[in-house]
């Protein structure tokens, strides 16, 4: 099963003042925004996530800086790699996602389909892959 992940571009409004991009939901993203979290001054070779979440969906943008993201469906693992804040990456719910190689002063913008709830992750890779291959 390949993983219903994508890079979605968002629009770009660009002047001499400076660039301007927007998120809005149900429109650049297939999904109503209940939450935004934002990572940043993570220590060089630190890695973050290393969980999947049983039902919410997730749009990741690299604001500033860089970093990876490796995802993996419990039968196929993709890594993207972002670097602009004019585009992010869509992550459906049950996939695992790691996030690592943070370049100095990255910050990493998350919006998320549901509201926070430790119950909605999954963090042991081992469950994760039993959940998955029942579905
Ligand atoms: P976690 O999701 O594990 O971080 P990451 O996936 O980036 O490695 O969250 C780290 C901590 O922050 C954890 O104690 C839960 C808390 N947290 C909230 O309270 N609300 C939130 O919306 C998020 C994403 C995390």
């Amino acid at each position: 099963m390949k993983i219903d992940s994508r890079i979605i571009q968002l629009p770009r409004f660009l002047d001499e003042r400076g660039n301007l991009s927007v998120i809005e939901e149900d429109k650049d993203i297939p999904f109503k925004i209940q939450r935004s979290h934002w990572i940043y001054d993570v220590p060089g070779g630190e890695k973050r996530g290393g969980h999947a979440y049983k039902s919410t969906q997730q749009f990741i943008i690299a604001l500033s800086g860089s970093f990876d993201i490796l995802l993996d469906n419990g039968e196929n693992q993709t890594c993207y790699h972002l670097n602009r804040s004019y585009y992010g990456l869509y992550v459906p719910e049950m996939i695992w996602c790691e996030m690592d190689n943070f370049s100095t002063n990255s910050l990493a913008l998350i919006v998320s389909s549901t509201e926070y709830d430790e119950q909605d992750y999954i963090r042991d890779y081992n469950q994760f892959k039993q959940l998955s291959s029942a579905q």
